[in-house]
């Protein structure tokens, strides 16, 4: 037990979560276990130290700021790792998440994106807004442009783990995203989609598109797809598409 209390004074959240986790109970599950949890890194920011501590921009939940900093609560375990690699690479271009990312080990980056992925994301948004742009759901094929559910979701839910959900990101942050990827300042998906779709969006349809995708629900728990996209689930935590089917259409 007293082995808890002997570490360095910026754990000491950890060592109140890690006392209440099972110091107290589990001789077995010391700290060196619990400091190895993705948990952990979120909450001491890992190689990056206290500054780099996710929860302080990402929120307790994971939910992200509303405005600049985005979700991490729900999305792909891959998607996100791909990211933090990027940042520490330089791919992907952000003062702040560079300075993170680069310090932390490849095993921090992959258990922190872990946890994040685990935990439950709880949409705000009670339905999907009914007026989705056409951009959104059937693309414009005369521009070459691919519709956005096509690869994330009607709803915004994200398809599989490459392809992210936008629903619950701020409007701003995805808008800002469009625009990083028009200046090279992103090159974070090997096929280079995004890049190529942004630079054929006008500026205001790439508002549009982004105040759009961030109002989508992304499926809230319990409650069911709609129909037409429902073929679209993957097994995948944040679609809760683990649990056993309802009644699938008839
Ligand atoms: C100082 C605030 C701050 C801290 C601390 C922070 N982040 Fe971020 N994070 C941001 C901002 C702002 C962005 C958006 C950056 C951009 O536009 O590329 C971001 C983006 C991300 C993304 C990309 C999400 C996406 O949808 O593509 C991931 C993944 C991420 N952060 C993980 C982490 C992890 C893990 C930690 C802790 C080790 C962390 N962040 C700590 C501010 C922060
Ligand atoms: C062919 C598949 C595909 C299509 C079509 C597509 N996307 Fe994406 N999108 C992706 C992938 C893959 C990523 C993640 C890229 C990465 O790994 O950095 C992404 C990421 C994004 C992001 C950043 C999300 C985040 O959390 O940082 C935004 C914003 C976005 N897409 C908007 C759109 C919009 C708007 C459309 C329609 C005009 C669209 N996408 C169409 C595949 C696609």
């Amino acid at each position: 037990m007293m082995r808890c209390f002997s570490r360095s004074p910026d754990l000491r959240p950890v060592l109140l979560l890690a006392m209440t986790a099972g110091c107290g109970s589990y001789d077995n599950r010391g700290l060196e276990q619990f400091a190895s949890t993705g948990q952990l890194v979120a909450l001491s920011g890992g190689g990056a130290g206290a500054q780099g501590a996710c929860l302080t921009c990402h929120g307790v939940d994971g939910g992200g700021d509303g405005t600049a900093v985005p979700r991490l609560a729900g999305l792909g375990a891959g998607y996100m790792v791909a990211q933090l690699d990027a940042y520490a690479d330089g791919r992907r271009q952000h003062p702040q998440m560079q300075a993170i990312a680069e310090r932390m080990t490849r095993r921090q980056r992959l258990l922190v994106s872990d946890y994040y992925a685990a935990l439950p994301y709880r949409s705000k948004v009670e339905m999907s807004s009914p007026a989705a742009p056409l951009l959104y759901t059937k693309g414009d094929p005369e521009r070459g442009l691919p519709s956005c559910a096509s690869c994330h979701g009607l709803s915004g839910e994200g398809v599989g783990s490459g392809n992210p959900p936008l629903a619950g990101q701020p409007a701003a942050y995805l808008a800002d995203q469009l625009h990083r990827w028009r200046l090279s300042l992103r090159r974070s998906d090997a096929r280079n989609v995004m890049q190529q779709i942004s630079l054929k969006l006008t500026a205001e349809e790439a508002r549009t598109l982004s105040d759009y995708a961030a109002s989508l629900s992304g499926y809230p728990p319990n409650r069911e797809p709609p129909a037409a996209s429902r073929a679209a689930r993957h097994a995948d935590p944040r679609n809760d598409a683990s649990r056993p089917p309802l009644h699938e259409g008839g």
